[in-house]
């Protein structure tokens, strides 16, 4: 006969380790925080991060419906609901555990404060001085000291970290990484909650705010310059429920503005931002991942795949507790493989006919591009009129020398650098752009080489000007040479 005793955890113990579950940095834990004034269908969010002197202090508020004191000691409960209990299909929280175990991980003092029908109540959980269960309940005048002064609402919460220890790898944080910090936090908040604040779900547009500064959202997709490719969407099934995919092909960097671009590209790089971006309820929980599906750097970075998932589908995604992870189901994997790599084809479309200067058409480049029985080499084009002149017999130059040179650049070239650059760090890969006062020189030197290649005819070098790199793609200043040499035959 089983004899049954009572074996409760011990509280210290257990919310201590409440602190590492999941995987939280400030950015997961605040955005665990949103998910819930989201659920109270709150239309504001502030939040504010103070260094404070190096004890710094987080808060978040929003205009929820809150909570009655009652709702409020509920909540403070860590595993608060049954995971396994359905949830409303607009619930973005998960586990009963997201507050608590969001707020340990960055701080040891977590207060809330609640007002509901013009009640306010507060709560807190102080885990330096926890004895077992007992929980503070905040008298009148100590939730006058502790909500912020400037909010006066009918309704809302308010949640305080005190003690934030686990900000940095060190205890405590310097001024400049916390800094950094907020700004990086910033970012992410503008990325996961983009849907919300951009007013895109219907009826929960969001207005955030952190440390008074107004959060735009940020648009991983880029969906309304014209020059992203929206391909059409599609819906896949799991059991009953619907996922729904929709590729993005993003405009080349040469499209975007320079501002644009950094933000596009993240912290991180535009390598780094491709792939698949799980959204739950609207919420980004994952960004820039192949699910192993292709392998990065395989795929032109302009690839970005949105996949909606409804919170019903939480066990077969596996979300983890900061919901940060989450697994593709077997059952979408071949599916999403196949969507894969038919964008393939289009990225690197768009890759080449922007981002390839060099071309064989009848545009003459220094460089030329050779592709026969699977190999690509690079050559030195020799009629190039630049080169040819240097080559020309009966110069002065040493023909022979020239040959040389320029058969160790072509060898020289260096291949595996520059193919690494391109695949990690596309967008920083730039050929010196000739400034305008160091162009005329050039063409003060090189107009008159290719005037004599064509026999002195105005008619013919235009034609040839206009077909050879770099006149071709500069050609308002050519234009505008000519003119003043009076060559204007050359410029009809
Ligand atoms: N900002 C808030 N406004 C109103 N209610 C809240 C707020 N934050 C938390 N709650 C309540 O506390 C409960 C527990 O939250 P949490 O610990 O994040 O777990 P979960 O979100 O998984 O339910 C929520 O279900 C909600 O009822
Ligand atoms: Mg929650």
């Amino acid at each position: 006969m089983v004899r049954y005793i009572e074996n409760p955890p011990d509280a210290r113990s257990l919310m201590t380790s409440a602190r590492s579950f999941g995987n939280y940095d400030l950015a997961g834990a605040l955005a665990d925080l949103v998910d819930n004034s989201l659920k109270a269908r709150a239309h504001k969010v502030e939040v504010s991060c103070l260094f404070n002197n190096g004890v710094p202090e987080v808060r978040v508020w929003d205009d929820g419906h809150g909570m009655s004191e009652a709702e409020l000691r509920a909540a403070m409960r860590p595993a608060s609901q049954n995971p396994l209990e359905e949830r409303s299909p607009d619930d973005l929280g998960r586990f009963g555990w997201g507050m608590k175990s969001a707020s340990f991980s960055q701080c040891t003092r977590l207060t809330v404060i609640s007002t509901k029908e013009r009640i306010t109540s507060g709560a807190v959980w102080d885990l330096d001085t926890l004895d077992n269960w007992r929980m503070g309940i905040l008298s009148e005048t100590e939730v006058a000291q502790c909500r912020s002064q400037y909010i006066n609402s009918e309704s809302g919460t308010e949640v305080i970290w005190n003690n934030c220890d686990r900000l940095s790898e060190n205890s405590t944080i310097r001024e400049k990484e916390f800094n950094e910090l907020v700004t990086h936090t910033k970012n992410r908040l503008a990325l996961t909650f983009h849907r919300y604040l951009s007013g895109e779900v219907r009826g929960m547009k969001l207005s955030m705010s952190l440390n008074g500064q107004p959060i735009e959202a940020h648009d991983p997709f880029y969906s309304h310059h014209n020059a992203t490719q929206v391909l059409p969407p599609e819906i896949l099934l799991v059991g009953d429920q619907e996922v729904a995919i929709r590729p993005y092909v993003l405009p080349h960097f040469s499209k975007l503005k320079a501002t644009d671009h950094d933000r596009l590209a993240g912290e991180e790089g535009f390598l780094k931002n491709q792939g698949f971006y799980v959204y739950r309820n609207h919420r980004l929980i994952i960004r820039g991942t192949w699910f192993r599906l292709v392998r990065f750097g395989e795929l032109a970075q302009l690839v970005r795949i949105s996949i909606d998932i409804p919170n019903s589908l939480d066990d077969i995604w596996k979300i983890t507790v900061d919901k940060s992870d989450a697994q593709l189901p077997a059952v979408l994997r071949l599916r999403l493989s196949q969507i894969v790599k038919g964008l393939r084809k289009r990225s690197s479309r768009v890759n080449s006919s922007k981002g390839g200067r060099i071309s064989s058409s009848s545009k003459i480049s220094v460089w030329e591009r050779y592709a026969r029985d699977g190999e690509i080499k690079y050559h030195i084009n020799r009629k190039h009129p630049l080169i040819a002149a240097l080559l020309k017999p009966g110069t002065e130059n040493n023909n022979a020398n020239v040959r040389a040179a320029l058969l160790a650049i072509e060898q020289g070239f260096p291949v595996e650098s520059f193919g690494q650059d391109i695949t990690n760090r596309p967008e920083d890969v730039h050929q010196p752009e000739a400034q305008a006062e160091r162009f005329r020189e050039f063409l003060e030197a090189a107009v008159p080489i290719v005037l004599s290649q064509v026999g002195g005819d105005f008619k013919l070098l235009g034609a040839n000007l206009r077909r050879t790199e770099p006149f071709r793609s500069n050609w308002m200043p050519v234009e505008e040479y000519l003119e003043k040499k009076g060559w204007v035959d050359a410029r009809s």
